[in-house]
């Protein structure tokens, strides 16, 4: 018997005709819209209808089984899921496209959550997308971290196994996260770092942005495939532009005007934060566009440096409420803003660094003028301006 499409799910719970075009258009407008290729049109190469793409998918696809596993965590990033700031699409996600199996937010526990899962890695192998949150460990054949009996390490393959993508939502799963800091004694890991036979996408964050998370599996669902991701596995269409990039206090940042404590004059009239360690000029994240509750605010608007949670190796790079230098960003940024920050750091920062630090920070300055991409998204960092 045929499967039942998403819309006929739908609309058996009562969603009408105009609300589920409404919904399309919200998950195509999520979607960033450049997902959809130019088709041949009367001659012309033109884009289709983005909103009707949503539409005919959804018309026409069953419903995504979903298995979402939970490794080393804090469980945030379900967290985050359960009041992400498009509950339309949350509700899609959690409950029209079938999660059969989170540990976390499934209303079963024990033997009958596990049958269930056994079922769904057997009735949709192939077709299911993995969705795995907390960082897997290798230590020890993964066993500081087992569930139902089974190492993390066990559960992990034998879910990877049928899975038609897998997603690492959070910091943790897809670079490690908090669990990786030093002295990691159960070494933990990114997902990406076990499973290399299958397409993984990393949705890093601390917590993931749940939006992004949605709009990665609405993509698969919708397009067949993961989307383009950059060189480490970060779909384009979300972590395309640093924090920096579409910051609200960027016109600070070009005007010199930096904020140096937290709660003097300067801080109160929303100058830029860079001085007080802010990493958005090398994190790339969807923070500064998307933003948080319901488009309400992101961790910069609220007086707070980013403290580049999307980006590896965040815990330990530390430099957390202090002025950039090039010692302390992660060695994965390549931006010009790395240089940059790194011209502002050998100017200034470095007064208040030891000599060690400064060296490291001339080599890193020197490594990274090298590598910075000739596009920039910014220049040299302006002079402070004294008031
Ligand atoms: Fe915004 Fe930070 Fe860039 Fe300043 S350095 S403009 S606070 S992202
Ligand atoms: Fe993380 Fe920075 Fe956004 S700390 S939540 S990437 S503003």
């Amino acid at each position: 018997m045929k499967e039942k499409s998403i819309y006929e799910h739908l609309k058996e719970k009562g969603l009408s005709r105009r609300d589920f075009i409404k919904l399309c258009g919200t998950i195509a407008g999520m979607m960033g819209l450049e997902f959809a290729p130019p088709v041949k049109a009367l001659g012309k190469m033109v884009h289709p209808d983005p909103t009707e793409m949503v539409a005919k998918a959804l018309s026409s696809q069953p419903k995504l089984p979903i298995v979402w596993l939970e490794f080393q965590d804090c469980a945030g990033c379900s967290e985050a899921m359960s009041r992400s700031s498009s509950p339309l699409l949350s509700k899609l996600v959690l409950n029209d496209l079938a999660i059969e199996y989170h540990e976390t937010l499934m209303a079963s526990a024990g033997y009958q959550a596990e049958k269930a899962k056994e079922e769904c890695l057997k009735d949709y192998y192939g077709r299911y997308v993995l969705v795995v949150e907390g960082s897997p460990t290798l230590a020890e054949d993964g066993i500081y971290c087992t569930v139902a009996g089974k190492s993390n390490l066990d559960l992990l393959r034998e879910a990877a196994d049928g899975a038609a993508a897998i997603i690492a939502t959070g910091n943790c799963a897809s670079f490690g996260g908090i669990p990786k800091a030093k002295p990691n004694p159960t070494r933990a890991c990114g997902v990406g770092e076990i499973i290399k036979d299958k397409p993984v996408v990393n949705i890093p964050g601390c917590p993931a942005i749940p939006e992004v998370t949605t709009g990665t599996i609405l993509h698969f669902l919708i397009m067949g495939k993961l989307p383009e991701t950059d060189h480490l596995k970060r779909p384009l269409v979300f972590y395309g532009h640093t924090v920096h990039d579409h910051c609200l206090r960027r016109p600070f940042y070009e005007a010199g005007k930096f904020a140096d404590n937290f709660d003097g004059d300067r801080a109160r009239k929303g100058y830029c934060l860079y001085h007080l360690g802010c990493k958005g000029p090398i994190t790339y994240n969807a923070c500064a566009s998307l933003k948080w509750e319901r488009g309400l605010s992101y961790p910069v608007q609220s007086g707070h440096p980013c403290l580049g949670c999307s980006e590896p190796n965040f815990w330990d790079g530390g430099g957390f409420y202090q002025g950039q230098s090039a010692a302390l960003i992660p060695p994965a940024a390549k931006t010009s803003a790395l240089a940059a920050g790194a011209g502002l750091a050998a100017g200034s920062t470095l007064a208040g660094i030891n000599s060690a630090k400064k060296n490291r920070a001339k080599k890193a300055l020197a490594s990274a003028a090298e590598n910075s991409p000739t596009d920039s998204t910014t220049a040299a960092p302006p002079e402070k301006k004294e008031e």
